[in-house]
């Protein structure tokens, strides 16, 4: 109210001084306009008066005065005409004494300069224009004639101006002031007052009514850095009471502060550089629009929370097609876009170092190598060249970003940077690196068929620390260097000790982002109002996600989606499986082929039992975010993983993070680390068709009490063992090692 008061006040004030500016520059310059054509024509009245008049002039008299000043003002419509005869005496005048007197003083003038002068008098209150005329100077000296002219109406016209600009003045102020008040309480007020109930709604805990409504598009910016503001708030509070929870119940469960206290003392202020192939935000263009992705790919659903709760610096390459258009000029861009925490720096790869480290070396030799999932890898020298390259080039930006530390922490992810261990140990002998090695390793057997397996071991043995998921895999890899390489095997600590140099062997079973805090969010859908969103009804849903990919068992799972139709044919009609496929590598074959097996599979299983309104499988092909998937995990009666072959998969212990009151069942391969965790799941051989069908129907009639239990415990085991855990133990190792 205040406000608008003074705000009313100063729009008045504004436009009055504004107004009266006009309104003071258009009365001069009217009534000079006006006065100099007054004065024109008493000039006028008054040559045409002496020069008709002359003669009679020479003689006018006290006697002759009187008519001739009459006929003069009644011809003229003069106010007045005075004879101002041999310097002092007036000998006729038809106005007032008063006016004479005031004229004395300008007749003196006009005499003594011998020069006509015209002045504006005012006489009883009238404003009157005098016109003194020096006349018949030859005959009579000091002889002159006052012409008096009525100039009130000059004033008359003035005032009419000053009120008619005073009432439009008024007008003008009354309007912007209510318009302005109207805007202002509609326009700006109500936009803030509802951004004031939001950030209160936050403030008492209820993220969710912050992001309901967008303000007025003007506010967007300000919404936007109020809800980030508002969220970590709210984080730290949620975090807050978690550490308080947590230390009255004397658990030590990991957050993502925790991790950032203890990186803190770890690090002691050293660069923290993770390296991987994939890039964890990806840019493209979407019409005109860019658009930031998150790529499928479970060592991104790892490694990102990590870098969100302590920053630093992750290398990739830069895949996306407008990846190039996002960074400064050093291939840097601060992510997540919506509120930045650590630094991404793009590498470019050229398209044939692409096609040859990317899809040939990394994804058609090692991938099938490491994974036993009966594709057969291939090696081509070609392929092998690039990849040393590649390794190279990302050895080289390390080397450059980590040039000024004195001891650096790197963490290299996955298969595709076998050989950078070694490389950065060369440049850089003090840097502490480690490799995680984010699929299987088999058997030596098996990896002994890799034309390059010596070098590639060489090239890990270069870290301090290489990682799996499972002590299985660092047995394998163990077993693989005592057979390939002249070393010394250490199994008492699983170590290797090569040319000086000593590496660590450790199980770091990889997980998920999974807090206390997250345990009570609700499902904001049914499964079967889900599905009829997409145009199918059904009572019971089951959830597949994955990357399609021929080590993702989705054919066999497709196959135990049949057989559980066929032998429980009173599910046909109630039961859909949605599987959620993100196309992969798609230039390769073998993927290419995957993509059309699975279609046709899911077009003939559909077709076999096809039935009006719906499907037994529902295949969305398309990368989904996070968030898209996220009500599916919530709703999903239960979700298959069917891996042939994988070293963790987080889909499983994505699943049952968000199964927030204890319900639906995880139904995992044998084949996936994961099953080593979760033994709450009902683990399947996704070979065996027919015990697969019968896990599925176990799972849909699983009682309620079952499901809680098994869910509870797996959810505990995810809680306790979280990706902030992870990376605690992982650094905590390699802080240790003193090479
Ligand atoms: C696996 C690998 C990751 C890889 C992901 C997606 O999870 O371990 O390193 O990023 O697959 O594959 P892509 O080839 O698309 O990166």
């Amino acid at each position: 109210m205040r406000l608008n008061l003074s705000l009313i006040i100063s729009i008045i004030v504004a436009v009055g001084l504004i107004a009266f500016s006009f309104t003071f520059y258009q009365t001069l310059s009217e009534r000079s306009k006006l006065n100099s054509e007054l004065e024109k024509r008493t000039v006028q009245i008054a040559e045409e008066i002496c020069q008709g008049n002359s003669a009679y002039l020479t003689q006018i008299n006290h006697v002759n005065v009187d008519s001739f000043t009459d006929s003069i003002n009644n011809k003229y419509n003069l106010v007045g005409l005075a004879v101002y005869y041999n310097n002092d005496s007036i000998i006729a005048n038809n106005f007032s004494l008063n006016l004479m007197n005031s004229s004395l003083d300008y007749i003196s003038q006009s005499i003594a300069a011998d020069t006509s002068l015209g002045t504006f008098i005012t006489s009883d209150g009238k404003s009157i224009y005098q016109y003194i005329k020096p006349v018949n100077k030859e005959t009579i000296s000091n002889n002159v004639i006052v012409f008096y002219n009525d100039a009130e109406y000059i004033d008359n016209i003035i005032n009419r101006i000053w009120m008619r600009n005073f009432i439009r003045w008024f007008m003008q102020a009354l309007f912007v002031s209510l318009i302005t008040v109207f805007i202002i309480r509609w326009g700006i007020f109500g936009p803030i007052n509802k951004i004031v109930d939001w950030v209160k709604a936050a403030r008492m805990g209820n993220i969710d009514q912050l992001r309901k409504q967008p303000p007025a598009k003007f506010l967007a910016p300000l919404h936007k850095e109020i809800v980030q503001i508002a969220k970590a708030m709210h984080e730290a509070k949620a975090s807050a009471e978690e550490e308080a929870r947590l230390r009255t119940k004397a658990e030590a469960v990991w957050t993502p502060e925790r991790l950032k206290v203890e990186m803190t003392n770890l690090l002691q202020n050293k660069k923290l550089v993770v390296v991987s192939n994939r890039e964890p935000y990806m840019h493209v263009h979407e019409g005109k629009t860019i658009k930031c992705l998150v790529p499928a790919s479970g060592m991104i659903t790892a490694m990102e929370p990590i870098l969100k709760a302590c920053g630093g610096l992750w290398i990739a390459s830069g895949t996306g097609d407008a990846d190039k258009e996002t960074v400064d000029k050093n291939g840097k861009v601060q992510v997540p876009p919506e509120d930045p925490k650590y630094t991404l720096k793009r590498l470019w790869l050229t398209k044939e170092e692409e096609d040859h480290f990317y899809y040939g070396f990394s994804n058609e030799g090692l991938w099938p190598l490491c994974h036993i999932a009966h594709t057969r890898p291939t090696f081509r020298r070609e392929d092998w060249h690039f990849y040393k390259k590649v390794n190279e080039d990302f050895a080289k930006a390390v080397l450059e970003e980590t040039a000024d530390e004195e001891q650096p922490f790197i963490l290299i992810q996955d298969y595709h940077f076998s050989l950078l261990p070694e490389l950065i140990k060369k440049g850089k002998p003090n840097a502490k690196v480690a490799i995680f090695w984010h699929i299987p390793w088999p058997n030596p057997e098996s990896f002994g068929i890799c034309p390059w397996q010596k070098e590639i071991l060489q090239g890990m043995l270069g870290a301090d620390l290489i990682g799996f998921h499972t002590q299985y895999h660092c047995n394998h890899f163990l077993e693989t260097v005592n057979k390939t390489l002249e070393s010394r095997v250490l199994w008492d600590n699983f170590s290797v000790k090569m040319s000086g140099q000593t590496t660590f062997v450790k199980p770091f079973p990889i997980s998920i982002a999974f807090t206390y805090k997250d345990f009570n969010k609700k499902p904001k859908i049914k499964a079967s109002q889900l599905l009829d969103e997409l145009g199918i009804s059904a009572k019971f849903m089951g959830v597949g996600v994955d990357r399609i990919d021929y080590t993702k068992g989705i054919i066999e799972k497709f196959q135990a989606i049949e057989r559980f139709l066929e032998k429980n044919p009173s599910y046909i009609g109630k039961f859909t499986f949605v599987q959620i496929g993100a196309p992969s590598r798609t230039l390769i074959k073998s993927y290419s082929d995957m993509v059309s097996a699975v279609e046709t599979e899911t077009n003939r299983i559909n077709w076999r039992f096809k039935s009006k309104g719906w499907k037994a499988i529902l295949l969305l092909k398309r990368h989904h975010s996070h968030e898209e998937i996220e009500p599916f995990y919530a709703v999903a009666d239960f979700c298959l993983v069917n891996s042939l072959h994988d070293g963790m998969n987080l889909v499983a212990k994505e699943y049952v993070a968000s199964r927030n009151e204890n319900d639906g069942v995880l139904i995992l391969s044998r084949f996936a680390g994961a099953s080593q965790e979760l033994q709450g799941a009902i683990v399947v051989n996704p070979y065996d068709i027919e015990k697969s069908a019968d896990a599925i129907k176990l799972a849909l009639e699983m009682t309620d009490q079952e499901q809680n239990l098994r869910m509870k415990q797996m959810r505990q085991i995810i809680v306790e063992n979280n990706i902030y855990s992870w990376a605690a133990a992982l650094l905590r190792t390699m802080v240790t090692i003193h090479n």
